[in-house]
């Protein structure tokens, strides 16, 4: 079963797998100019603070996620998968680019 993933920045949900990396479901949203980088958690662009629910995380860069951060609930996208319906922020260079064309 698809888990439910909101993004808090714009209300907006959409569903993914547990198979299935977070950046992916924003990318399956399909809005235009979001820069997804490398996928494979180096380029920090995909940054996210995940405010409530489960997921499982692989390693990522300390030159973008550093241990507090972490502990706050800060990640990256491409490295994280739901296991639970998710709540997040977008709060790396992504941000503009998903707030940008739902704001008026
Ligand atoms: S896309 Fe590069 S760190 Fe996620």
């Amino acid at each position: 079963m698809p888990h439910k993933v909101l993004i808090e920045d714009t209300q907006e949900e959409y569903s993914c797998r547990e198979d299935q990396h977070l950046l992916a479901g924003m990318e399956a949203l399909g809005r235009k100019g979001i820069p997804v980088g490398c996928r494979g958690g180096g380029c920090g662009v995909c940054k996210i603070e995940i405010t409530s629910g489960q997921f499982t995380k692989r390693v990522m860069s300390r030159d973008h996620v550093s241990v507090e951060e972490e502990e706050k609930g800060c990640v990256l996208a491409c490295r994280v998968k739901p296991q639970s319906d998710i709540r997040l922020k977008v709060i790396g260079k992504m941000k503009k680019n998903v707030v940008r064309g739902v704001t008026k």
